[in-house]
């Protein structure tokens, strides 16, 4: 199921003790693994566990890398609890082999897996594939890798920090997560992958959540929707206490990214001020029973968990995973969002529904796991009846990023419109208000518009603002706010690498990279620039002009090259 380059598979051992009484004297992965807490008040003696958890991670050598397999919930609380002197590298979340069905709500199939380091550098690891997943119904890979097929590799791709390729029995050993673990961690800095399993020492006690009591109120926010210019927290307070049936979130990250009017690069220290401050606004404005989404990466996730936890009640962890181009080690393509409900949450309204449209069925059923979205083979699975959908759950594999950009309007980090028909499905019923503070280019008022519920929509950039607006006149006047466009590409971008001019390709670029993997098999190396001038057939010029960067033109060469049919299978 995995491939990883150059590992040395460490051996594991099973350590009976309790990790307060172990001491570790060389470098390893010390795996703990505890139960699937449902709920913090499950947990026997909170805090004496945090503390035995953090001294066991200061006792272990400083090169070691630390996992703790547990419930999403009991991870975000622990990580709120972590030492400075530790560093959580990363959270990944591994499919659950039986879901746990919650009444009246999605089932939860997924736990956390933490990886945390004593150092402070990037985690070190091995190059780790996971190997393609087959459509059972065209037995072609499950994605659809068009013209990039030499860019990739023949076994499959870069791991990414969703693992469904195996999964956990918490009432089992978990061999698939120890036996990943040893590959991964497959070089000479470790010794040992150890295995602590304390199941036993710190079993769930019978203890039920208490939900934060408020009082019921009816729909008192008679307001028409709303597309608001400014900054989130003044406009926010002019909202009324319990008005809104759902609060989405798509903050700025502080991550660099290039916004119109926003700093996306601030002390992290204020960034997280700044969000708590939000976040309490938001919390102020939600309606008792409903919830509060904030989508993050996981990393900034646990941080907002740690404010939301004081103030509302803890819903869920959907982990959404957005695959795109693998760009490290691990593809970081795991986001959170992050859910909470003010007191007790009232049933999923999606479900609660008798009837729903055909549009929004659509919305909150995700495509069952491995079918493709090659068009010839969703019009076969509709002709021979084959179901290939099931009711969401809290994992999502099946949207994508939005990447083309005849989608995209101007704006850096749009989410895809299906997203947002399957969050404000799920949560809210017609005519109900959906509020976004950082509403962007306008994805969750527009979507909201087209579902027939209500919304306030708050943008700092006028810019921004502007689009939308202009985007929801184009829905009121019956365009499709999401259609393709084929005007000039958008300035925004996505991502750091700058983009290319339009312009007209002599060579096709899959050419030109695959005479530089001919090149490379012939010197036996990756080819200079020196190199490509001498032995191509091709003008320098077209490697200069048609290429973000030497690795672009270079990628064919580090890699095999790929091909869609099973191999093994029928196809
Ligand atoms: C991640 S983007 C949201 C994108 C949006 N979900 C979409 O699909 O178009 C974050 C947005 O928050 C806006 N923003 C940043 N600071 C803000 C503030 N203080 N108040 C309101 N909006 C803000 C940025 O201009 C940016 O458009």
């Amino acid at each position: 199921m995995h491939l990883s380059e150059n590992a040395i598979s460490l051996k594991d051992r099973n350590i009976k003790s309790n990790i307060a009484e172990v001491k570790t004297t060389s470098s390893n992965v010390e795996f703990v693994i505890l139960p699937y807490y449902k709920s913090l008040e499950e947990v026997p003696n909170k805090k004496n566990l945090f503390n035995q958890l953090n001294d066991f991670i200061s006792r272990t050598d400083k090169r070691s890398t630390i996992a703790i397999l547990t419930s999403p919930i009991f991870a975000n609380d622990f990580c709120t609890q972590l030492k400075n002197d530790s560093y959580l590298k990363l959270w990944i979340a591994v499919k659950l082999t039986n879901p746990i069905e919650r009444e009246d709500y999605l089932s939860d199939s997924h736990s956390a897996l933490l990886i945390i380091t004593r150092y402070k550098e990037s985690l070190n690891h091995t190059k780790t594939r996971i190997g393609y997943t087959y459509c059972p119904c065209c037995d072609k890979t499950t994605k659809d890798y068009g013209g990039k097929k030499h860019l990739y590799h023949e076994f499959g791709t870069l791991m990414s920090d969703v693992w469904r390729d195996i999964s956990v029995d918490f009432e089992r050993y978990p061999s698939g997560v120890v036996n990943r673990l040893c590959d991964l961690f497959g070089l000479p800095q470790y010794k040992f992958v150890n295995v602590y399993d304390q199941r036993k020492y710190f079993k769930p006690i019978d203890k039920k959540h208490s939900f934060g009591e408020y009082p019921q109120t009816e729909n008192i926010y008679s307001e028409k929707s709303k597309l608001l210019n400014g900054d989130c927290i003044g406009q926010l307070k002019k909202i009324p206490d319990n008005s809104i049936d759902f609060c989405f979130a798509d903050p700025p990250y502080n991550l660099n990214k290039k916004y119109e009017s926003w700093d996306d690069g601030i002390d992290i220290q204020k960034y997280f001020e700044w969000c708590d401050q939000w976040l309490s606004e938001l919390a102020r404005v939600l309606r008792p029973g409903r919830t509060l989404a904030v989508l993050n990466i996981p990393q900034w996730c646990v941080r907002h968990f740690k404010h939301l936890n004081r103030i509302l009640d803890y819903q869920d962890w959907i982990v959404w995973e957005g695959l795109s181009m693998p760009v490290r080690m691990i593809m970081p393509s795991h986001y959170s969002i992050l859910c909470f409900s003010k007191g007790k949450p009232k049933p999923l309204p999606a479900l609660v529904r008798s009837k729903n449209t055909s549009f929004e069925k659509n919305a909150i059923e995700m495509q069952s796991e491995n079918f493709c979205i090659r068009a010839n083979c969703i019009t076969k699975r509709k002709r021979l009846k084959i179901k290939d959908s099931e009711m969401a759950s809290n994992v999502w594999s099946d949207i994508h990023r939005l990447k083309h950009n005849s989608r995209r309007v101007d704006h850096p980090c749009q989410l895809p419109p299906m997203f947002m028909y399957r969050l404000i499905s799920l949560f809210t019923n017609e005519n109900e208000f959906v509020l976004d503070p950082f509403n962007g280019a306008g994805t969750t008022t527009l979507t909201a518009q087209q579902l027939n519920r209500r919304f306030v929509g708050i943008e700092l950039s006028e810019y921004y603002h502007n689009i939308t607006s202009q985007r929801h006149n184009e829905l009121s006047s019956g365009l499709d706010p999401f259609r393709k466009i084929n005007d000039d590409k958008p300035k925004a971008k996505n991502s750091r690498v700058a983009r290319l001019k339009k312009q007209k390709y002599e060579v096709s670029k899959k050419a030109l990279q695959l005479e530089i993997k001919n090149i490379s098999k012939q010197i036996g190396h990756i080819p200079t620039k020196e190199e490509v001038t001498q032995n191509s057939q091709f003008p320098i010029k077209y490697f200069e002009n048609y290429f973000t960067g030497w690795g672009e033109v270079t990628a064919a060469a580090r890699t095999t090259g790929m091909t869609e049919f099973n191999q093994n299978g029928k196809g």
